[in-house]
């Protein structure tokens, strides 16, 4: 039908007679002549009709409108100069149509502009509710292109450099444990029972080492049914690892490789390796959390030790009950009124929302001086006052921010704190890509609510040989990749003998019976020779959404969901026939009262 696409046509094709394929992009009528932007896959190049030199597809250019489909034929000719248009790739040239075949209509008034030249924005609703509209717009278009060349990239280097296989995986399976809640389907010729859409292909990957696979990788879709936000849906692709017989340096060297690979190939840039490394403890201190942004510095500085015996109570009390005292110094915090540090203001908020009571500051002033409420600065002795300042590194000028309290408190709110404070002073280069390794992560946190110990990672995890002795503290074989302060992956070397195993399932209180129910299989197949293994997992929609630039991974996702778990398009999840659920044995208990 077609001898070309749109956007691939330039000066060197002048003058050769070519038939295209596409959408009318815009129509522009210019006293008599009519300009089309034809649009395709490829991008738009600009049709001429004119009824002095083509009078043939005048009357059917006239009756074009946006978004009818169409095939033109006509012969590619150069702009006149004062015409010519550098942003456009095709800009050099335009096709003066012979035949112009309507090949489609539209006909519904288009619910938003599809143009590639309007940058409007559009609710998301519509947006969603329309996606295939909206993914002929030019950002999702080139934001799909750009997830197919990831990919395109990630099976490049894993099939044909590292000689690793795809592998698919069940989707109808046992639950996996990710930690998050299971989406379940009912078997209807195994009435009661449920299969559980996999939240990662964790146990069968590590099963296919046990089968002697080596190198397995799949792109996988994982499903988990988790509070959503930006950066997560329920159903999610991860290009999900494993390998035998490495050690934690080689699957982490392997894995830099292959993410500069992908930044070489889709983005032409060179990343410096190695990439920089923090342990969990260390991101932690520095930075209040596991999955720092450090494009940007800001870092917190403990002060317990300064402060713990200081007659400011909320301080001296945080430590004595096992908390800790923090702080974020703030360089030029001249700039942060008091306001928004005090109850009502947008700092003070974001601190209650990480579960902070309040925020105590001290201005720095010129010669060591302090402003600060009359509680503090009445309850600190020069040596303290000089201490701190020391610690800190505060001159004149910066505002510390503290945090007292419980450990976890302090952090979460002094991150978040970090992170605003950081973005609101335009301390984050948005061109910058900071990448890097978190490892070390402990095994277990506890459970306030179910007063137990969980698995961090997930109960596969090998734990530190040099931490044997006491699981409940020891450290993980563990790594997360961060990229621009977001966790894009996450792996670890796997426990391949049977003892380790049962030891951590009953560290996490999973008696002997309940772990041989719920994973005998892998007790199992432990049985018959595992090599020693580990693996990664990254979130391919997560990757995508930096390396577009784009904010959510609704924008990298051709069909996502809303952060309701709805699909506005095809209007998933629905109801069913009443006879559909007998058949399953199932009725809904839910009350809409
Ligand atoms: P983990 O649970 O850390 O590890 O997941 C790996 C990566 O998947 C991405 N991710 C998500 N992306 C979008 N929406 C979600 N709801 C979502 N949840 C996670 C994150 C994360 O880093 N089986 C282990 C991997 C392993 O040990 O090999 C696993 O799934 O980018």
């Amino acid at each position: 039908m077609r001898t070309h696409y749109c956007a691939t046509l330039r000066a060197t094709d002048l003058e050769q007679t070519v038939t295209l394929c596409g959408w009318v992009d815009r129509r522009r009528d210019h006293g008599g002549v009519i300009f089309i932007d034809l649009r395709d896959r490829s991008g738009v190049v600009q049709i001429v009709s004119d009824p002095e030199r083509t009078p043939d597809s005048y009357s059917d250019a006239e009756k074009l409108r946006n978004e009818y489909v169409v095939r033109i034929t006509g012969r590619v000719s150069a702009r006149p100069t004062d015409s010519l248009n550098p942003k456009l790739p095709t800009g050099e040239i335009e096709i003066y149509a012979d035949c112009i075949e309507l090949l489609n209509a539209v006909h519904q008034q288009l619910p938003f502009q599809v143009a590639s030249s309007d940058s409007e924005t559009v609710r998301e609703d519509l947006r969603l509710k329309y996606r295939y509209l909206d993914l002929r717009r030019d950002r999702m278009a080139r934001n799909l292109q750009l997830r197919h060349a990831v990919v395109k990239a990630m099976r490049r280097f894993l099939e044909d450099q590292e000689q690793f296989i795809e592998v698919e995986t069940p989707i109808l399976t046992r639950s996996t444990p990710e930690g998050a809640r299971d989406y379940l389907v009912p078997s209807r010729v195994n009435p009661g029972e449920w299969y559980a859409l996999p939240q990662s292909p964790q146990l069968f990957k590590q099963l296919l080492m046990v089968a002697g696979c080596d190198r397995y990788y799949q792109i996988a879709r994982c499903f988990r049914d988790e509070d959503l936000r930006a950066d997560r849906q329920p159903e999610f692709t991860q290009l999900d690892m494993e390998m035998s017989f490495m050690s934690q340096e080689e699957i982490l060297a392997l894995n830099e490789a292959l993410i500069c690979h992908i930044f070489k190939t889709v983005k032409g840039v060179d990343l410096p390796r190695p990439f920089p490394r923090l342990t969990y403890a260390e991101a932690m201190d520095r930075y209040g959390c596991d999955r720092p942004d450090t494009r940007f510095g800001l870092e917190l500085v403990e002060v317990s030790d300064i402060l713990k015996d200081c007659g400011f109570k909320v301080f001296s009390s945080a430590v004595k009950s096992g908390g800790m005292i923090k702080v974020l110094p703030i360089p030029g915090g001249d700039q942060i009124s008091n306001m928004r540090i005090k109850p009502g203001g947008d700092l003070f908020t974001e601190a209650t929302i990480a579960g902070a009571k309040g925020i105590a500051y001290i201005r720095v002033r010129e010669g060591g001086e302090i402003d600060t409420i009359g509680a503090i600065k009445d309850n600190l002795t020069p040596e303290q006052k000089a201490a701190l300042l020391a610690k800190t590194g505060a001159e004149p000028g910066t505002l510390l921010l503290f945090g007292a309290g419980d450990t976890a408190t302090v952090n979460k709110s002094l991150d978040r704190l970090r992170q605003v404070v950081g973005a609101q002073l335009g301390m984050i280069d948005p061109d910058q890509v900071n990448l890097l390794w978190v490892t070390d992560f402990p095994m277990f946190e506890y459970n306030a609510d179910e007063k137990r110990l969980e698995a961090l990672h997930h109960p596969f995890t090998a734990p530190h040989p040099e931490d044997l002795a006491d699981l409940t503290t020891a450290r993980a074989q563990a790594y997360d990749v961060i990229y621009n302060g977001i966790e894009i992956g996450g792996g670890s070397l796997r426990i391949y003998q049977r003892e380790v195993q049962e030891k951590v399932f009953s560290t996490i209180g999973l008696s002997d019976e309940e772990a041989r129910e719920k994973f005998g299989f892998l007790l199992n197949a432990f049985d018959y020779g595992t090599p020693p293994h580990g693996g990664i997992a990254y979130g391919l929609d997560r990757l995508v959404m930096l390396l577009a630039g784009e904010d959510s991974i609704r924008d990298v996702i051709a069909f996502p969901k809303t952060q309701q778990a709805r699909s506005l398009l095809t209007d998933a999840p629905a109801g069913v026939a009443d006879s559909q659920l007998k058949e399953l044995y199932i009725a809904s208990t839910y009350d809409p009262e």
